[in-house]
């Protein structure tokens, strides 16, 4: 792989670097980055959507969003300014987000808050402490999704048993189809370690994911509750299309690294927007407004180890200098 020595060069490299510790659905970091002259380019790499679970590639969408914000977040916090044109060539809808570079600013405090969390952010499935969430933090991470150009809506108190029923009817339809079952268990071989994927036990509020093969969701009957203090945010787009859905991931890595700078922990449930009576049954808790894109469950950790890290893929595979 090429290198670039010149100033404007390493700091697009950093960029691209930063950009690709972001979260993606399963892990797939489904992108490629290409540094050309005073540009990063995001192209979407589709062989690594997933075809069960992702068939409009919305989630794939919303990873390489979240990969474009941690590369703004990084140029921010070195001080530099860049343009970012959206779907800039209708004829190649792969190519997602061009970053122009276009000159020197002082670093941002709130970009260097940011990327000193990009390293630490972990999905962190655990169970949290019974601690509340301090509203303070709820209220600025609500704001930095707004600036991101996406509403956010924390679940109220008599929203969980809208986001149970919906996660359990998500539940029902994936795990009884033997073609979703294998795509969990293909791309988690391949890229989340079995300690992460592992559920833990006692029953939730709003049951998670699971990461395993089983054909039926776990049942908790008897078992101690945790999660009882956990917040749900749900990411909100005006519409539902790509360029929805970059916004969408944009305003996904602005919560979830905010909430790591100020020491929350998090995980999301996608399943609950990837089936379509779900996703109907939220747009209807939401009051029939706007798309819910992503739902972020939002807490403090219980005990100080951290979550563990997901393997990145090699950098070569990922970023390619012109
Ligand atoms: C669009 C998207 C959807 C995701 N959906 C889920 C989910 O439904 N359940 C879950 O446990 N994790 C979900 N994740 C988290 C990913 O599995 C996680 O980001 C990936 O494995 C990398 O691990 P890391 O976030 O710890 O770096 C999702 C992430 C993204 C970006």
């Amino acid at each position: 792989m090429a290198v670039r020595t010149d100033a404007v060069g390493r700091l697009l490299t950093q960029a691209v670097l930063t950009a690709l510790e972001a979260p993606s659905v399963l892990n797939t970091q489904p992108w490629r980055w290409r540094i050309d002259g005073d540009t990063a380019q995001l192209r979407a790499d589709r062989t690594r959507q997933l075809r069960v679970i992702d068939p409009d590639a919305r989630l794939l969408t919303l990873a390489c969003g979240a990969s474009l914000h941690h590369a703004r977040v990084a140029l921010a916090a070195d001080g530099v300014t860049a343009t970012v044109r959206y779907l800039p060539d209708e004829g190649d809808p792969d190519l997602l987000a061009m970053l122009r570079y276009t000159g020197r600013t002082g670093p941002s405090d709130e970009a260097q808050r940011l990327r000193a969390a990009v390293g630490r952010r972990r999905s962190d499935r655990r169970p949290f402490a019974d601690e509340p969430v301090p509203d303070a933090v709820v209220d600025r991470l609500m704001r930095a999704a707004a600036a991101a150009g996406v509403n956010i809506r924390v679940a109220r108190p008599e929203d969980l048993a809208t986001l149970a029923a919906a996660a359990g009817h998500a539940a029902n339809v994936q795990r009884s189809d033997p073609a979703y079952r294998a795509e969990i268990a293909a791309w988690v071989r391949g890229g989340i370690p079995a300690e992460v994927a592992a559920q833990p036990s006692g029953a939730r509020p709003v049951s998670l994911r699971a990461l395993d093969d089983e054909p039926d969701a776990s049942i908790y009957s008897g078992q101690a509750v945790t999660d009882r203090n956990a917040r749900y945010a749900i990411i909100v787009t005006d519409g539902d299309s790509p360029r929805d859905w970059l916004t969408a991931g944009e305003a996904y890595s602005a919560v979830v690294l905010g909430a790591i700078a100020d020491g929350l922990a998090f995980s999301p449930l996608s399943d609950l927007v990837e089936i379509v009576a779900a996703r109907t049954t939220l747009r209807r808790m939401l009051g029939g407004v706007g798309w819910p894109a992503m739902v972020v469950r939002l807490g403090v950790a219980a005990g100080s180890a951290g979550a563990a890290r997901s393997p990145l893929r090699p950098t070569a595979d990922v970023m390619e200098v012109a």
